[in-house]
């Protein structure tokens, strides 16, 4: 027989039907064996729905997880197939990229942030997340004096357990209360301490859904340059703030960046959301000219040499993984050629995360939700891969909780290094449109029994 869910209020307790059956719920959570689930992690979470999913036979609204919802590009995939075809499977890459690939994405950032890299300097990577590891393994070595990496959060929590990993230490703060002009004094704080070799940030950023304006981004760039610190810019979620037609090779408005402030980056240009590629595991690694061809005495307590591009590919890529999937890559430069001669339109692709984003925010704020993140330095926020969002009167981790009960999975956003310990994060990319009356019905039901 189907069991209730009890619901403690101040001091009675009111027994609810909830949608999904409150016994099975009960038992997976405690058989996950979680201490706490509502600060599990992304895929931990995702494995307790799965296992919920699989005894109710209930379909859950998932938005834990950044997983793209749209098919991939067929330019990808015909690119790969072709490739496989040639025999590339039973060859080893280039640890560096091949040379088609490295050509592509060169022209790719001029095209669509209009900037100059070599194609020496691109290289490919098993997606963002080797990107990352591999630019800790050599920028925050790079300098004994410096050897902590400052987060802008709120943030992926996977680049905190790869520097747990790695045995590096790390700072973080949440940027939401020191965006614009409160952003210099706040980043000084730490730098002038002489110890900080890195800064990392995603923007779009992800969980929250701000993007730096340029003012910020010249502010990040000028104090690079004044500090020496190395900016790893995470494009995961690239030219994906809808609010500009970024869209057109060669054409303004580019993506916005900080390499037009700095020498000092590495831009980790992921093609799992933008190009909806994350099943093939490629992402680009962009060093810097200047980084690149940089030289650090420091790096040789690592690696055979202290050069910083040759580090990253002989020392750190080589190390990880000895280079990325062959066939990958030439998928990736189909779709990288195809965007750059203009014809294929990735972001037009992808535009409906914007789209359901919208609805879907107005869902949750319709049953007595808030929006936690609903600014943009002083502009409203865009419209996303993500949103935020709490319900008065409950902290973020048992509101994670209670909502299992509703058929509904995200993220707390305390994870993430916020400090909105209210929130949580929803992805958007899962959720079909023809789900949007059931979450809405959901939604409907949490607030009939929680306000
Ligand atoms: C901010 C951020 N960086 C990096 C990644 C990882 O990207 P990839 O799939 O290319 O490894 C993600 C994926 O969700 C992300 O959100």
């Amino acid at each position: 027989m189907r069991s209730l869910k009890i619901l403690k209020t101040m001091n009675k307790s009111i027994i609810h039907k909830t949608p999904i059956d409150a016994g099975v719920v009960k038992k997976k959570i405690e058989a996950s064996g979680l201490e706490k689930v509502g600060l599990a992690s992304i895929r931990e979470l995702v494995r307790l729905v799965n296992e919920i999913e699989k005894e109710t036979g209930d379909k859950y609204i998932r938005m834990e997880m950044g997983v793209p919802g749209l098919p991939p590009s067929h330019y990808g995939v015909d690119g790969e197939i072709e490739a496989l075809r040639k025999g590339v499977a039973s060859i080893y890459p280039m640890i560096e990229g091949e040379e088609i690939l490295k050509k592509e994405i060169s022209r790719f950032v001029k095209n669509f942030i209009n900037i100059d890299v070599n194609p020496k300097n691109c290289l490919p990577t098993v997606g963002s997340m080797q990107g990352a590891m591999a630019s800790f393994l050599v920028s925050c070595r790079r300098d004994i004096q410096k050897d902590t990496t400052l987060f802008i959060d709120p943030g992926f929590p996977v680049q905190k357990q790869q520097h747990k990993v790695l045995g590096l230490k790390y700072e973080t703060f949440d940027v939401y209360n020191y965006r614009g002009d409160k952003l210099k004094a706040k980043l000084e704080s730490y730098l002038e301490k002489g110890n900080i070799s890195t800064i990392l940030y995603s923007n779009p950023n992800n969980p929250s859904w701000i993007c730096f304006t340029e003012k910020e981004l010249q502010t990040i760039g000028e104090l690079a340059n004044k500090y020496d610190v190395i900016i790893m810019e995470d494009l995961a979620y690239f030219a994906m703030d809808f609010r500009k037609d970024l869209s057109k090779p060669g054409v303004s408005p580019y993506q916005a960046t900080v390499a037009n402030y700095t020498g000092n980056y590495i831009l980790l240009i992921s093609s799992s959301k933008s190009f909806s590629y994350a099943g093939q595991r490629i992402g680009m690694l962009v060093i810097s000219n200047e980084l690149f061809d940089r030289r650090f005495p420091d790096l040789k307590r690592y690696f055979k040499t202290d050069g910083f591009g040759y580090s990253m590919v002989y020392g750190a890529v080589y190390s990880l993984s000895s280079g990325t999937s062959h066939s990958a890559q030439y998928g990736l430069a189909a779709m990288l050629k195809a965007a750059n001669d203009g014809k294929f339109d990735f972001v037009e692709s992808v535009k409906e995360y914007g789209e359901r984003a919208k609805i879907m925010k107005k869902l949750f704020t319709d049953n007595g939700f808030k929006i936690v993140y609903d600014m943009d330095d002083n502009q409203p926020l865009a419209d996303g891969f993500y949103f935020t969002f709490s319900y008065p009167g409950i902290n973020g981790v048992d509101l994670l909780e209670e909502l299992l009960y509703y058929g509904i999975g995200s993220i707390a956003l305390i994870t993430t290094g916020s400090e909105r310990a209210e929130g949580l994060r929803a992805c958007v990319s899962q959720v079909q449109r023809e789900q949007f009356p059931v979450l809405e019905e959901r939604l409907r039901i949490f607030n009939q029994h929680h306000k």
